[in-house]
This record gives structure tokens, sequence and C-alpha cells, in this order.
């Protein structure tokens, strides 16, 4: 089968010259567990920092040898479990850049993809989707009359908390992005009020002139800086959840401090967010979002490509924020 694997050890922002495509033996279908031929591979931004052995104390894989990590979707062609049976679609976490998985049972989630591309299940109703979920409904508590406010809003986790969020009861909720293009994505097709483009002229100011002493909950994705902005434009007693530091992750200084006076002028809250932590809800997840994907209301764009090699390519655009939507490849 082919597998994606690391040319070399990296300390680094990967590069798509880091991966290459070799050919590995089919994994056999392991003791009470399954064999799952995989169709699609999610690409995150948490794998650029576990290459560079960065990521929640968990190992790189072994250069040349082992198949880049990465939640995945597809069929059991072989098992060994009493509750899945050949054809089953399943979601994967261990499913790693390859064409096939070898699964405990219980890492392949049962998923019933009717009427739904799957590739969804890497996005609103997979790991990312999960993510904007717990920091709205089980950390923020958003609800009616809020206003939200959440950066990186064209990608997975971002789109999703945006429109969690509208589903929720939120008065208004907003985003930033990173040009314009980005931006009408969450403008017209996720429904944001605005959406604010950080690489344009004037934009934290237009921020301020829309939203300034009435944000009550802000999700950040990409940096201190940006936290530092949301606060700024805070009112009392805001909620704000710490997912991620996307614009830190590779970079060679070390990140600015939290701002410390705003967060006590403000009264905030500030949550962290590690989305392990929120697995054992899964089916509360489900059940409360698959029903809006379903209707069409939560929709997130797909910055996808064809076929297992074209993946370094995909996560070259991903690790350089270039990705419009959920990065992910199909097989
Ligand atoms: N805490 C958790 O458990 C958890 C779980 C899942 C995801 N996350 C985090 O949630 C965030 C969003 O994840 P996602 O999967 O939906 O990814 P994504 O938003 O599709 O991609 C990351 C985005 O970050 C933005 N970005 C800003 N500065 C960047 C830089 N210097 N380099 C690269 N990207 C930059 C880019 O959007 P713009 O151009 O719009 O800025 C980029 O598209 C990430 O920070 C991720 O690590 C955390």
């Amino acid at each position: 089968m082919k597998q994606v694997v690391l040319r070399h050890a990296i300390d680094h922002k990967p590069r798509a010259a880091d991966f290459e495509l070799i050919e590995a033996e089919r994994p056999d279908c392991p003791d009470s567990g399954v064999l799952v031929k995989l169709s699609h591979i999610s690409m995150d931004p948490y794998v650029g920092s576990r290459l560079r052995g960065r990521h929640m104390g968990e190992a790189p894989p072994q250069a040349g040898v082992e198949a880049i990590p990465g939640h995945g979707v597809g069929e059991v062609v072989e098992s060994r479990s009493e509750t899945h049976a050949v054809g089953d679609v399943a979601y994967v976490m261990e499913a790693g850049w390859r064409e096939f998985a070898a699964v405990p049972a219980d890492g392949a989630r049962k998923i019933d993809p009717e009427g739904l591309d799957r590739s969804v299940f890497l996005s609103s109703l997979g790991m990312p989707g999960l993510t904007a979920w717990a920091g709205m409904t089980q950390l923020a508590g958003v609800g009616e009359g809020d206003m939200v406010l959440v950066d990186a809003a064209a990608g997975a986790v971002g789109g999703c908390v945006g429109q969690i969020a509208r589903a929720r009861g939120a008065a208004e909720v907003y985003g930033i992005a990173g040009g314009a293009e980005k931006c009408a994505l969450v403008e017209r097709s996720y429904g944001f009020d605005a959406c604010f483009d950080y690489k344009a002229e004037g934009w934290a100011d237009q921020l301020a002139a829309r939203v300034a002493g009435r944000l009550s909950v802000h999700f950040e994705n990409v940096s201190t800086d940006m936290l530092t902005l949301a606060l700024s434009n805070f009112k009392p007693y805001g909620r704000a959840v710490l997912c991620g530091l996307a614009a830190q992750y590779h970079a060679d200084a070390p990140p600015a401090g939290i701002p410390t006076g705003l967060i006590i002028g403000k009264r905030a809250k500030l949550h962290g967010l590690v989305v392990y932590d929120f697995y054992d809800r899964w089916d509360r997840f489900m059940d409360e979002v698959a029903p809006l994907v379903r209707s069409g209301a939560l929709t997130i764009a797909e910055d996808r490509a064809e076929g297992l090699e074209a993946a370094p390519a995909v996560f070259e655009r991903l690790m350089d924020g270039a990705n419009v939507g959920k990065a992910l490849v199909a097989l």
C-alpha cells in the first residue's frame, strides 16, 4: 500500500519536500480490530507541531518508516470485531496518511454518511467541529444575546464556531480572516454578520467601530496578539476560549505574553480548550450539530486535493495559512 512518511527528522515548519510517498506492507487486521480502507484523510495544524515533537508530549513518526499521523474516514474491509461489519463506514483517529489503517474496534467510530460527502466527518462532524462545539457550548456557554468573535474564521474550527453560536441564539457573530477571498466565504457562505481581513489597512479600527465594548464571547485560534485585540473590545465579564495559536506554532521567537491587565480590567474569564477532553461527549455533539449539517444550516468549505501524493502540498498550504476551508485529501 502507499503511505506518506517524513523523508528525514525535522525541526522547522514542515514543507512539502520534507515528505515522501513510499510503498509499504499492507497491515493485517488486528485481533478484535478492523482494517479500514481510507477514502479521505485530514490535514490538521497540530500535525505540524507533532512532526517536530512539540504536541502534547507525543513522539514524531519515525522518518522513512511510520505514516504521518492524522484522522481519516474509510470503509471496513476486514473485521475481527463483533461490533463492526465489512462495509461499515468509520471515522478513524489513528488513520495516518496511507491507504489502509489497522486499528482496534473502538478506534473506528461508525458513522452514517447517507446523503453527505464523507469528508464532512473530518470537518464540521469531525474533530474540528467537536472542538468548536465544545468551546461554544461546554466552555463559553454561548446563548441568546451573545456577541461572538472568532479568528481563522474561514477554517473548519472557526467556521463551525460562528455557525454553532448562531444556531444557539447568538445575536451577532463576527470573524477575522486573512484575505478578501476568505472573508467573502465567511460572510456569504457561513453567514457571519461581518468578517474583518487582517491583511487590509485599517481593519482593527473597523472591527472596533463595529463591536467595541459589546463583545461577550471570543474564540482564539491564532495568536496572543489577536487575543489582546479581542479582549480590548470586550464588555465586562466576557468569556474567551483559548483554542489555538496557529501563527505561533512555528515562530522563531516565543509568543507575546497574555495581557493580564486587560483580563483584570475586563473581568474576563479565559478557558483553555483541549479537544481530547470532549471525546466522551461525541454523541451529544453529533446530536446537536449533525442536524445543522444535514439541513444545510452549517457548511464548511474544503481545501481539497485528490490522491495521497497530493498530501504534502496540501499540508504545506495549511502550514502557510493559505488553505481556504478544511484541508483534506480524497484518496
Ligand atoms: N485546542 C484544541 O484541542 C484544538 C483542536 C483542533 C484545532 N485547534 C486549533 O484550532 C485552530 C484552527 O484549526 P483548523 O483545523 O480549523 O485550521 P484552519 O483554520 O483551517 O487553518 C489554520 C488557519 O490559521 C490562520 N493563521 C494565521 N496565522 C497563521 C500562520 N502564521 N501560519 C499558519 N496559519 C495561520 C490561517 O487563517 P487566516 O489566513 O484566516 O488567518 C490558517 O488558514 C488552529 O490553531 C488549531 O491548532 C485546537
